[in-house]
């Protein structure tokens, strides 16, 4: 199965599962982006629409876009302002969201689904207005390396979507290289717990 397929199916238990990652990852994305101004947000991988929901309170319009019929259609019943636009797109593809025209655009947990980061780097740099953000959200590296991924459970026995291990360095090098300068890095635990592997990466880019 891959990518697409595997999310059409999880599209309807995304919002309901027990998921800590996607949960965590919600409360980073709040607190990282509250002190900064938005006015045009792209926003990649909007799934559901769990931060959609957060990001439309900040900016004036959001461009949310995401690979999977299935979860845009869940995110379309949540959210219905006009100043979303929901767009269909595989962002392995050269995109089309307009050029140097966003203040801010976010990745949460999409980015381990993507296996050539330089070219989404390069795309993001490119959709980016001078000093623009870049606001990424992972699973954190040290949790994949003992083999946690992506999964859902289905009446066919547990499906787990394709993942791409990215180290730290490959997230900032592959950043520097498209022209986008590390402004912050963080770290999120489950209940706080510091003793415990982080669960969530963070970055906060900006265009030079
Ligand atoms: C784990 S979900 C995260 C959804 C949402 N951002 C959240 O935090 O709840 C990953 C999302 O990335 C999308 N995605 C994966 N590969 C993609 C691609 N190549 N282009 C666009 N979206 C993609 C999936 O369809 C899915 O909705």
């Amino acid at each position: 199965m891959n990518t697409q397929q595997a999310y059409n199916q999880w599209a309807a238990q995304y919002d309901t599962n027990l998921n800590r990652t996607r949960d965590l990852e919600g409360k980073a994305l709040r607190e990282i982006l509250s002190p900064i101004s938005i006015d045009q947000c792209l926003e990649i991988g909007c799934g559901t629409g769990k931060n959609t929901e957060w990001l439309i309170k900040k900016a004036k319009f959001i461009t949310a876009v995401d690979l999977s019929e299935n979860m845009l259609a869940k995110a379309k019943e949540k959210i219905t302002s006009d100043n979303v636009r929901f767009l269909q797109a595989d962002i392995t593809k050269p995109w089309s969201f307009g050029t140097g025209a966003y203040d801010l655009v976010t990745f949460s947990l999409v980015l381990e689904h993507i296996h050539d980061l330089e070219l989404v780097f390069k795309e993001t740099a490119a959709v980016l207005k001078p000093g623009g953000y870049v606001y990424i959200g992972e699973l954190h590296p040290f949790k994949q390396y003992s083999g946690s991924k992506a999964r859902f459970e289905t009446e066919q026995g547990l499906q787990v979507v394709e993942c791409f291990n990215h180290h730290i360095s490959d997230f900032t090098q592959g950043a520097r290289r498209a022209g986008l300068a590390t402004v912050e890095m963080n770290e999120y635990f489950d209940d706080n717990n510091r003793n415990e592997v982080p669960r969530i990466l963070t970055l906060l880019l900006r265009k030079n």
